[in-house]
């Protein structure tokens, strides 16, 4: 029995988890600083890099004691050390040092998109490699070929706006408040997917990138009007609302389907696994799971609660790196 402490503090979530072998998670603590950036419609990295330092070690605790675990069973400590915001990864890789220079246990330094990219494997019985799979979060649109824990291969990302950044972005527009993906998902349930033919960016033949501010700035025009960026609110119903948000939600969700498709051609791969945020979305999850059955292939989705920002995927990933050999010394740093 392997037991690994798990920390992640790469963006706006503080989090601490204790997870046995890789896939028995014992605790799974997530401080959300939501309240702290709401009011600023988003993150601002100094705020979160005090809420960390504020919050992990009373968190790093309680994970243990949720656990029922103490320093002597723990056998390595895995940190998120890129990507994210510098101030904050410092924080959870620092922390992360001191335990393993003062409890004498092997560090793991956790790259946190391969952590998404593997955290549907907390959910299966056995490891679904090969398979392609789909990052999509606040940060990150990416595509990845996954043949192993330390085999992952970047196949495309996002040239500008992340597809969670642009769900954001839209319900700013809308003035439906922080984060936006889960209200813009809620109300596109309400709204006609067909309504308005928002763009639908596929970049050039074969591309496995994403590009979303164009979409983003297609609901802009829309609600305002053309080269307009002000003053269009007041003229939409509420049934337009959830229109433009089913209509919006329609365009994103086709683009993440047809590349993920294109990328499980390309990698002659039987399984499908996706992780993020936006991988709690209700209109994805359906379109994502009838694309694949119809080709019979398999479709892993990240339980919701390891969807968000979490240190059991950290621990978990961390184990697997930590069993092939792969870890670090104190010379570990944070990559922003
Ligand atoms: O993975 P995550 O917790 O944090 C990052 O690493 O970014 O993802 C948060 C993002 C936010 O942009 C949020 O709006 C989006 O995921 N999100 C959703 C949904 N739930 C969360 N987007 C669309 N539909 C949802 N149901
Ligand atoms: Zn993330």
């Amino acid at each position: 029995m392997t037991v690994l402490l798990g920390i992640e503090t790469s963006c706006d979530e503080t989090s601490a988890a204790v997870v046995v072998d890789g896939r028995d998670v014992r605790s799974n603590l997530i401080a959300t600083q939501f309240d702290l950036h709401a009011k600023y419609g988003g993150v601002v990295p100094e705020i979160a890099s005090r809420a960390h330092i504020e919050r992990l070690d009373a968190l790093i605790c309680e994970a243990m004691s949720q656990a029922g675990v103490t320093p002597d069973v723990i056998d390595a400590i895995a940190v998120t050390c890129t990507p994210g915001l510098i101030g904050s990864l410092l924080i959870g890789v620092t922390a992360a040092k001191t335990l393993a220079w003062s409890w004498k246990r092997p560090l793991i330094g956790v790259n946190h998109i391969h952590a998404h990219a593997t955290s549907a494997a907390l959910a299966t019985a056995v490891d679904p490699w090969p398979a392609v799979a789909l990052v999509v979060s606040g940060g990150h649109s990416s595509l990845f070929h996954v043949r192993d824990y330390g085999a992952i291969e970047l196949l495309g990302c996002t040239a500008d706006d992340a597809a969670g950044e642009a769900f954001d972005k839209v319900a700013a527009i809308l003035q439906l408040g922080y984060p936006g993906g889960p209200i813009v998902d809620r109300l596109a349930r309400e709204g006609d997917p067909t309504r308005i033919a928002f763009p639908r960016t596929m970049l050039a033949e074969g591309s496995l990138d994403f590009s979303f501010s164009g979409v983003k700035t297609a609901v802009l025009y829309h609600v305002h009007g053309p080269g307009r960026t002000a003053g269009g609110l007041e003229r939409l119903s509420p049934q337009d609302v959830r229109d433009i948000c089913a209509s919006f939600s329609a365009a994103v969700v086709d683009v993440l389907v047809a590349k993920t498709m294109l990328a499980v051609a390309r990698c002659g791969v039987e399984t499908v696994v996706v992780g993020g945020g936006v991988a709690a979305n209700s209109m994805l999850r359906s379109r994502l799971a009838e694309a694949l059955a119809e080709r019979r292939l398999t479709l892993h989705l990240t339980p919701p609660e390891f969807c968000t920002d979490n240190a059991a995927m950290i621990a978990a990933l961390g184990y697997h790196h930590w069993r092939a050999g792969r870890t670090s010394d104190l010379s570990l740093t944070a990559v922003a």
